[in-house]
């Protein structure tokens, strides 16, 4: 495996720092933390306000002396001390005392695919700033691929997608490493902003950034396959006077608007089989696209994928957390290294 079993054994604990949502995984204890990377902040004292959830449900609604920021953009640590004091306040004192205690405290965290050094170095810094001695960092693909318990160390190709908020990124990996893969800078948000734009354009409505999630359920459960209601009603601000309005959307029409920016995802699908070795595009047609990360559970997405590839598409389970989950894995030992040593059979 591309990254060392060993050194990842000895870690404490390990973080999952996304642009949409922090998770943290304990050793021995598990999963901790699950929130969004937000945090509330009094721009007259700086001191923080709230973090998480309660954060999150502030955005758009704070007076003027409190601004809510998001220290991870684009899947990198972009505000080292916010990021810090967010993490230190989504972990809570008794965690953090407990792990402080531990003599060489070491970290793990995954990082973006093709995260350069400074991003890489951006992730390190959060966590050399929350105590630890000494940070391993692990490939997003490589960590969902374990969390979602792909076979990754055996000689036979596998195909991920990560869905995240802010990227999508597609590989094949095979034996422990990663043979191809793309990162296409389209995610959750891309699509709520594309549902946001279309509003705003075509009916001339301002849609609360809260309301989008709603308004893809509303799109029925199927969100983009056609069964379904054909409108849905809606509530934002007219953009003209500003005063409330309500809306009949077609439902069909906010499917087209979702398609652009997850075109953009099909060709990087698109580039990595491209670039992948014969033989193991041939395990791939049969084994197919495994899902990972918050945004494959948009409505309809993994079906778009397989209408687009004509591969089988899974979801793998709480696609969410797998990330973090892997890492965890990773942690507690339970990922047999490969053993590649031909002499000694
Ligand atoms: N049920 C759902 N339906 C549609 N979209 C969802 C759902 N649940 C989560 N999402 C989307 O998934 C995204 C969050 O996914 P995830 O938690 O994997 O992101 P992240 O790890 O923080 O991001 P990244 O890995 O890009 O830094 C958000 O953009 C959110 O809109
Ligand atoms: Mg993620």
């Amino acid at each position: 495996m591309s990254v060392s079993l060993e050194q990842l054994r000895r870690c404490h604990f390990a973080v999952d720092l996304g642009a949409a949502r922090t998770r943290v995984y304990v050793k021995g204890t598990g999963l901790v933390v699950d929130q969004p990377s937000v945090a509330a902040v009094n721009v007259r004292s700086g001191s923080l306000i709230a973090v998480g959830d309660f954060a999150e449900q502030m955005t758009g609604r704070t007076p003027d002396y409190i601004r809510v920021v998001r220290p991870v953009s684009g899947g990198t640590v972009v505000d080292i001390d916010m990021a810090q004091r967010m993490l230190r306040h989504l972990m809570g004192d008794k965690l953090r005392r407990a792990l402080r205690r531990k003599a060489r405290l070491r970290a793990a965290a995954c990082t973006p695919h093709d995260a350069d050094p400074l991003a890489q170095r951006a992730t390190i810094e959060t966590l050399l700033g929350l105590g630890a001695r000494r940070v391993e960092l692990v490939d997003t693909l490589i960590a969902a691929a374990v969390g979602c318990g792909l076979p990754v160390e055996r000689p036979e190709a596998t195909m991920i997608m990560v869905c995240g908020a802010a990227a999508t990124q597609v590989a094949v990996l095979s034996l422990g490493s990663i043979v191809t893969a793309q990162r296409v800078p389209v995610g959750g948000e891309a699509v709520d902003q594309a549902i946001v734009q279309y509003l705003r354009h075509t009916h001339e409505l301002m849609l609360p950034s809260q309301s989008v999630r709603p308004l893809q359920l509303a799109l029925s459960g199927n969100g983009l396959t056609p069964q379904g209601p054909p409108e849905t009603e809606i509530n934002g601000r007219d953009v003209a006077t500003g005063l409330p309005r309500t809306v009949r959307v077609r439902t069909s029409a906010v499917r087209e608007a979702i398609q652009t920016p997850l075109t953009a995802v099909l060709d990087g699908i698109g580039k990595v089989l491209r670039a992948c070795p014969p033989d193991l595009v041939a395990d791939l047609a049969d084994r197919g696209i495994i899902m990972v990360g918050g945004s494959a559970l948009l409505p309809g997405f993994d079906q778009m994928v397989r209408e687009g590839t004509g591969m089988p598409v899974l979801i793998a389970e709480r696609p969410d957390v797998c990330a973090a989950r892997g890492l965890g894995e990773m942690l507690e030992g339970r990922i047999e290294p490969l053993v590649l040593d031909p002499l000694a059979a």
